[in-house]
This record gives C-alpha cells, structure tokens and sequence, in this order.
C-alpha cells in the first residue's frame, strides 16, 4: 500500500512506522520533526504542522494514497481539515480513537454499538492543553470528522482500549516495571482482575490489516475480556526486569479508603470491573494475520531506562 501516516513519531505511530516499513510499505509521515528526525529508509517524511492550512495543503499535494492512518488527531475542527483536503487524494481514512469514546465508560460494559459522547465535527477548544474530561468528546468529534469528509464508506475507527509497549509515554507500563525492578514488598490490588491492554505492536498490526483489507466500520481493539489478569501482569514484569518482590494483594476498598487515586496513583487499577469489559468480537472475528514472533521483552525494559513522562496527546 502507498501510506500516508498523520504524526507517527512518540508512540503508537512509531509502532505502525516500523511494522508498515517491514511489510513493505510505501510511507509518508507528516509531522512537525520535534520528536523524531529519523525514520526507516525509504519513508518519506514531510515536516509540517496540521495547524497550517498551508502545510495540509501542500501535503495533499503529494498523493494519491490508499488510505492516511491519523495516529494522533485530537481537535476536530483540525481532523476536518485534513479529511477535506485529503479526501480527493486518499482512497480511506483510518482514524485511531479511543474506548473514551464511549459515554459510558468506565461504568459500564462497552462494545461498538454503545452511546458516545455527544460532540461537533467542527469543534476547537481553543487550547491544546491536555484535558481527560475533554479527550473523549473531542475525539468522537474526530470521528465524525472524518465520517462527515470521506463518507462511512471510506472511513474505519479503532478504539483501542489502554495502549502498552515499548515508548509508552503516560507511564503505566513503566511504572510497574520500574516498581517490580526495584523489588521488595509491592502492594498490588485485585490478582483475579481482568485487564484488556493491547500491546502497541499488536495494535499497529491490526491497523495495517485491516487498512489492507480496504476495512471500514469501527472495531474496539483490546485483549478479550477475561483472558489476562492483572496477576499476570504482574509476573510477566518480575520475569523481565528478574525484580525480587513480594507481592501484598489487598482489598480494593482499603485501597480507596486511603485515598489512593485508581488508574494514575496505581497506573492499571480500576476498582470497576466494567472497566475491563470492552467487547472485542467484532476484531477477533477479523481472522487477522497477527505476526507470530517472539517478542523481544527487552524492548520494555528499555523503556524503563529512557522512560520520561509526558502529558496525553
Ligand atoms: N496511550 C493509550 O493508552 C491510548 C489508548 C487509546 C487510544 N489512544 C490513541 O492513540 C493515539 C496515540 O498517540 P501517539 O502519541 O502514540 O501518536 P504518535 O503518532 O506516535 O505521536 C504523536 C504525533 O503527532 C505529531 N504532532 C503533534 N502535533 C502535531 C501538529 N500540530 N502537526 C503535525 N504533527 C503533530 C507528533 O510529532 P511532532 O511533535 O514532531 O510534530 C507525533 O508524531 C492517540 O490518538 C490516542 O488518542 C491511546
């Protein structure tokens, strides 16, 4: 495929960079080359900002492509104005969205179907400041965006449940390899939890077959509901980072009881099961070829070492 990739460099687009290069193929990366000047021979990167009309424009003009992956798209109103310009020049658009998409979620079960937050393609805050009770309105209203400027034919929506691997930046991951490397008596909450991490190379491959598959829709993309846990979670970090810990299970109560914030204090701890309950049959029925190699777990460790945080895009 000819692909043009919209950002591309922290984190998740760095994944389907790196995954799109070794099956061959053909990229262009827009971004601003603040992050990343460098990238696998043969991808053309255009060094631009999606602020500047100019800058979409002059992108637009080095297509035709097959489809533009947006890894990053978070202002509506920016989202519409490359869908348009692109439009014309690109056959689909793959937007990658988020499970804060749905109105519902944490508190209920979700699946593709359920209720979003209410929002407006042509919206812009005002500032890029980065804003949780903002980010799922802003992003459906990416979604519509994009539904609106190449037609439900022509557009696919991946909502992926919380995203691990190698330059993660919002510190979940790494924070429990840091703590587990450190060793000692680690308080952890819920062994038997379910948890739906979808790791970024399964999710950029993911991307890329269903992009192949000319695929349009929406599909949640997380580990089935029921198969990890957070025990397992657990013990995949002390098997890679060789951390000598005990582990302290407690109640989840006595942990909210002290005050202990879920999701960032404890990066991963959501006392609401329903926050790991993100039906994923529509991507498991996709029979997608997901690459079988072994994973190189050193490539997590490495995050721990370069790890710095920095806020959600
Ligand atoms: N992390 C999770 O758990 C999770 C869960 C669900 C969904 N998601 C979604 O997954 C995506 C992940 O984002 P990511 O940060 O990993 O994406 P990324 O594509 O790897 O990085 C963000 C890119 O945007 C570029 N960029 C930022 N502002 C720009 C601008 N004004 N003009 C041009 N380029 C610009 C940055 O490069 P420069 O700075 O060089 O311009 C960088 O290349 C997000 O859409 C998020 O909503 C994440």
């Amino acid at each position: 495929m000819r692909l043009l990739i919209l950002g591309g460099s922290w984190f998740v687009g760095s994944a389907l960079i790196a995954a799109a290069a070794d099956a061959g193929h053909e990229l262009t990366v827009f971004n601003r080359g603040r992050s990343v000047d460098t990238y696998p021979t043969g991808v053309e990167h255009f060094r631009g900002d999606w602020e500047s009309e100019a800058d979409v424009f002059h992108l637009a003009s080095l297509g035709p492509w097959d489809a533009v992956i947006d890894v990053a798209g978070v202002i509506p109103s920016l989202v519409k104005r490359c869908a348009r310009a692109l439009a014309p020049v690109a056959d689909r658009y793959v937007f990658m969205s988020t499970i804060s998409a749905y109105r519902d979620w944490p508190y209920k079960a979700v699946d593709e179907s359920s209720p979003l937050w209410e929002a407006d393609p042509d919206y812009d805050p005002g500032t890029r400041s980065w804003d949780p009770d903002a980010y799922g309105p802003l992003k459906v209203g990416c979604e519509l965006a994009v539904a609106r400027e190449f037609g439900a034919d022509r557009a696919l929506v991946l909502r992926p449940h919380v995203v691990l691997g190698p330059r993660e930046y919002v510190g979940r991951l790494p924070w429990w390899l840091a703590r587990v490397e450190r060793g000692g008596r680690v308080i952890v909450p819920a062994p038997d939890r379910s948890i739906q991490p979808v790791d970024v190379r399964d999710l950029a491959a993911f991307a890329l077959d269903r992009a192949e598959a000319r695929d349009v829709g929406v599909y949640n993309v997380a580990a089935p509901p029921g198969r990890d846990i957070f025990s397992g979670l657990l013990d995949a970090c002390r098997e890679v980072t060789g951390g000598d810990v005990e582990s302290v299970w407690v109640e989840e109560q006595w942990l909210i009881d002290q005050g202990v914030t879920q999701w960032t204090e404890l990066p991963l701890w959501r006392a609401l099961p329903t926050a790991w309950s993100m039906a994923t049959n529509r991507a498991e029925s996709s029979r997608v070829s997901m690459p079988t190699a072994p994973r190189d777990c050193g490539g997590y460790v490495g995050v721990v070492a370069g790890w710095r945080p920095r806020s959600e895009p």
